[in-house]
């Protein structure tokens, strides 16, 4: 049986519990990842729609989770824009220069054309998966960290420099990124995820006068372009920046723990479904101290007019999947009544 509690809470039902998924699910944690990787490398098996769908699959059987999120990248899309990538399993783009030049030969992709291997996998996904898919892309400010990283690696520095020096530059990269990740969302969206999440991890390290300029304005037109599927946006660190987020047509605000969810939610004036909010550290300690943690933000979401349980951001590799398991058992056990 098709297992839709995510869909309902997000459609603000109560349901029986909170959801539950965790950011990161897939990965070095799970032994069974591991053995995939003794095969291949990442770039390989975020490339081959058979491994796409298997390790999609691997949080969803072994968890128990209420919701699968595709296997993949925030960077996968940029090779065939033109910005090479690899992974150390930190991503770094190979770059020399960018100036005008680089920035002006980016090319606009065809999902179906260039993305066709993770278009493929939300195929294989969709016709056997008992929960629903979420599909997600980086957004344009944090992939754009990412591909000046190597210039002056620490704090992401590298875009806050260029957006300065040359901005005309920098709106035109950011222009290019989000017609790309707005086209590559629609064809998540057409293939059966009726869920997407955009990942704007590193916003949150900009003042707020900067975020309103460079970010909010790519992220409405994302969010504002994608229609027919619910909308999640994590961001870390958003404090400063919630009287614009209150403006974006979202469904789901994920939180980091830096604020009890409540207060999220009185500050967003009870906009959103809110995701969230454990501190990943949690996970390395005990199942005693967990199941209290989680506790307190379950209590805590009674006053959200609708809850996901999630991670303040992903799973740490030395993560005791024991754990993971833990919790997702006592989620599913607390009674929202
Ligand atoms: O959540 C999931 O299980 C789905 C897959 C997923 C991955 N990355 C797999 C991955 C998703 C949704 C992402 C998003 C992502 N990638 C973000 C946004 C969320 C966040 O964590 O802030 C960011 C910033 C990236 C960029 C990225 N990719 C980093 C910084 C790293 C290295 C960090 C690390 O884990 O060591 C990656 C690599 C990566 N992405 C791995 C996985 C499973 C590890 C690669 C490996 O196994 O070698």
């Amino acid at each position: 049986m098709f297992n839709d509690i995510i869909l309902r809470t997000i459609k603000g039902e109560k349901t029986e519990y909170s959801p539950v998924w965790f950011m990161r699910q897939a990965g070095r944690y799970l032994k069974e990842y591991m053995h995939y990787k003794e095969k291949k490398n990442f770039i390989e098996l975020c490339s081959d729609p058979k491994t796409i769908y298997e390790i999609t699959l691997l949080p969803v059987n072994i968890l128990k989770v209420d919701a699968a999120i595709l296997f993949s990248d925030i960077l996968i899309p940029l090779p065939a824009m033109g910005i090479p990538i690899s992974y150390t399993p930190a991503p770094i783009v190979n770059i020399e220069r960018i100036d005008h030049k680089f920035i002006n030969n980016l090319k606009e992709i065809e999902p179906e054309r260039d993305l066709k291997f993770v278009l493929d996998g939300i195929d294989l996904l969709i016709s056997k998966l008992a929960v629903p898919l979420i599909g997600f892309c980086g957004s344009p400010f944090t992939i754009a960290c990412y591909i000046f990283n190597n210039m002056i690696a620490k704090d992401f520095v590298g875009i806050k420099i260029f957006k300065d020096l040359h901005e005309k530059l920098f709106f035109k990269l950011m222009d290019i990124l989000t017609t790309n990740l707005i086209r590559f969302l629609k064809a998540q969206i057409n293939h059966g995820c009726k869920i997407i999440q955009i990942f704007d991890t590193w916003a949150g390290t900009l003042n707020s006068l900067d975020y309103k300029k460079f970010v909010y304005p790519y992220i409405k037109k994302i969010t504002d372009s994608t229609t027919d599927a619910f909308k999640i946006y994590f961001i870390k660190n958003a404090t400063p920046y919630y009287e614009f987020i209150n403006n974006l047509n979202i469904d789901v605000l994920s939180v980091d723990w830096r604020q009890s969810l409540s207060e999220v939610n009185s500050i967003t004036k009870n906009r959103f479904i809110l995701q969230g909010n454990m501190d990943p550290y949690v996970l390395l300690t005990n199942k005693e101290n967990a199941e209290e943690k989680c506790k307190t933000i379950l209590d805590d979401a009674k006053s959200l007019k609708g809850h996901i349980f999630n991670l303040g951001h992903g799973i740490y590799p030395n993560s005791d999947v024991k754990i993971v398991k833990h919790l997702v058992n006592y989620v599913k056990s607390y009674t929202l009544e």
